[in-house]
């Protein structure tokens, strides 16, 4: 029997935006946080890298700016970058007091009022400002926040709750445009429940699952940005999809990055013969921003027919590798590589989605009700190509600005209608999973050849016109069978396809991470791609 619930704030997703947003509001609030799967399987857990701030003496708000929007490449909006790093020391003063161990600085014992953690570097960083726990950052908040959350009783943490979709007024035929809640698929019953909440957040995660190769994990299907779209939100930039430079290239290795802290330690990436390369196209050389790098990469590996690149910090002591990165000196040992003594095969794989839901600093969505913070969203922040440990701050940012605002609206907030049940009434059971499987490959391998790092007209309509096909069968199948957590997961991968073809297909000149052989100057105006669903046009 499928179940009714009705919390204060429904949190989809679990990971640094969604804890955080839990953990800010106050503890009479009722709160549910969403997991589709186990509560550690999402990005953050994953995040090895830092959190950027401006924390040392040396380092300023104005050159952390600069820094961003350089990277940004002309597109980042000044006053959601600014508002950002402006937050950004006391977003890291906030995790600090729930305790999170950070690596302190050994070096200097901070008696002279400085900051007394280490921070490393990453590219395009012109200062050292990310904080971080050695090389596994992401697991440290993420544990640590949890273990928060399982103290507050008004937090009830859900795992295996996979949302379906958002349930609207308008999707009611109701009066009005407020977001009421979501259906949600328990994984453990098998049913769709109902989750009524006076606010509802979006904080999923992004999407880049839609490529064959990613650094992130399985759940990155880009949920919140699809259920969003179709409850009539707008989506910006989504054609920025930033390639991580550097995973590790082992047939055994799924999805292992290697960090970038690595270069920022003074990592040097590698032919096959052991020259460098990356002076050739930039100055900054193995600092330079992602999408210079990944690039780069991607070229030197076509051009001289290999499967992968070389980064190399063997030069450095072995105990100072081991120290700052014990995880990745695990995981490479554990393949037989020992990243002391040679260096680490790499490629370039899907890593960030930079667009995403329009929101504002407070993460209000165009649909009254809710929110969305963290990689599902489009602030502004990151421009046409996010720079290093920036989304991470962004979400504690925006999660605690988003709390803020939701315990001003609740003294407003009106009643909520009675929700209907999930109606499944006219599906059963599939007889042709196969379809599903099929489908996930096709749409994943398509997206890596045609809308990857290099991309033509040619390619983008040759992917615009299967993903077509693809949502035709998708929908189909989605009207006449149960569904599953594949299925929702592919319904929702495929719509953001989609909106990543359209709107590579709308820019028209290369920048930051959109490069397209058939445009590959920048126009002299940046403008964002937003796109606006089809029911304001109804
Ligand atoms: O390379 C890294 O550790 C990743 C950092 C990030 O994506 O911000």
């Amino acid at each position: 029997m499928s179940q009714h619930f009705q919390h204060d704030v429904l949190v989809i997703g679990s990971g640094a935006a969604g804890l955080t947003l839990a953990l800010t509001l106050p503890s009479h609030l009722r709160i549910a946080v969403l997991s589709k799967g186990d509560l550690t399987n999402g990005s953050t857990y994953w995040a090895q890298g830092g959190v950027a701030a401006v924390l040392d003496t040396d380092d300023t708000v104005e050159s952390h700016v600069a820094d961003t929007l350089d990277a940004g490449a002309g597109l980042c909006r000044e006053d959601a970058v600014r508002f950002t790093v402006e937050h950004s020391r006391e977003a890291i003063e906030w995790l600090i007091e729930q305790g999170v161990p950070f690596t302190r600085d050994d070096e200097t014992a901070r008696e002279d009022g400085g900051f007394e953690f280490h921070l490393t570097r990453e590219g395009g960083h012109s200062h050292r400002r990310i904080i971080h726990a050695a090389d596994a950052t992401g697991a440290a908040i993420f544990n640590t926040l949890l273990a928060q959350a399982r103290q507050r009783p008004n937090i009830e943490l859900l795992e295996q709750r996979v949302a379906v979709d958002l349930i609207t007024e308008r999707k009611l035929g109701l009066p009005g445009h407020n977001c009421l809640g979501a259906y949600v698929l328990n994984r453990n019953s098998g049913e769709v429940d109902t989750y009524g909440a006076r606010f509802t957040v979006l904080a999923s995660g992004g999407a880049a699952k839609v490529y064959l190769y990613t650094s992130n994990p399985d759940g990155a299907c880009g949920d919140g940005i699809a259920m969003a779209w179709r409850a009539g939100c707008r989506v910006g930039n989504l054609e920025f999809n930033q390639f991580h430079p550097t995973c590790l290239y082992h047939p055994k290795a799924k999805s292992f990055l290697i960090t970038e802290a690595i270069r920022g330690e003074g990592g040097l990436l590698k032919l096959p013969n052991g020259e460098r390369f990356m002076q050739r196209f930039d100055p900054r050389a193995e600092l330079a921003p992602r999408d210079i790098v990944a690039r780069a990469i991607d070229h030197e590996m076509k051009r001289l027919g290999v499967d992968c690149l070389y980064l190399d910090i063997s030069h450095k002591p072995a105990e100072f590798i081991k120290s700052h990165f014990p995880t990745v000196y695990e995981r490479c040992l554990g393949f037989g590589i020992d990243i002391t003594k040679e260096a680490i095969p790499v490629v370039p794989a899907a890593h960030y989605t930079c667009g995403g839901v329009v929101v504002d600093q407070h993460g209000h969505t165009d649909v009254p009700g809710l929110y969305a913070i963290g990689e599902t969203t489009f602030t502004g922040l990151h421009g046409a190509n996010r720079m290093a440990s920036n989304s991470l701050l962004e979400c504690f940012v925006y999660a605690r600005s988003a709390a803020a605002d939701i315990l001003q609206q609740l003294a407003t907030s009106a009643a909520r209608p009675t929700l209907p049940s999930w109606d499944a009434s006219q599906v059963t059971d599939s007889d042709e999973d196969v379809i599903i499987a099929h489908n996930w490959d096709e749409l994943r391998r398509f997206m890596w050849d045609y809308v990857g790092i290099v991309r033509t007209n040619k390619r983008l309509q040759r992917a615009q016109h299967r993903v077509r096909l693809l949502l035709d069968e998708i929908d189909e199948f989605y009207s006449n069978y149960k569904v599953s957590r594949d299925l929702i997961e592919l319904r929702n991968l495929a719509q953001v396809a989609e909106l990543i073809i359209r709107s590579a297909m709308q820019r028209k000149e290369s920048r930051g991470l959109h490069y397209t052989l058939d445009y590959p100057e920048q126009l002299p105006e940046a403008r964002d791609t937003i796109l606006v669903p089809p029911i304001y046009g109804e």
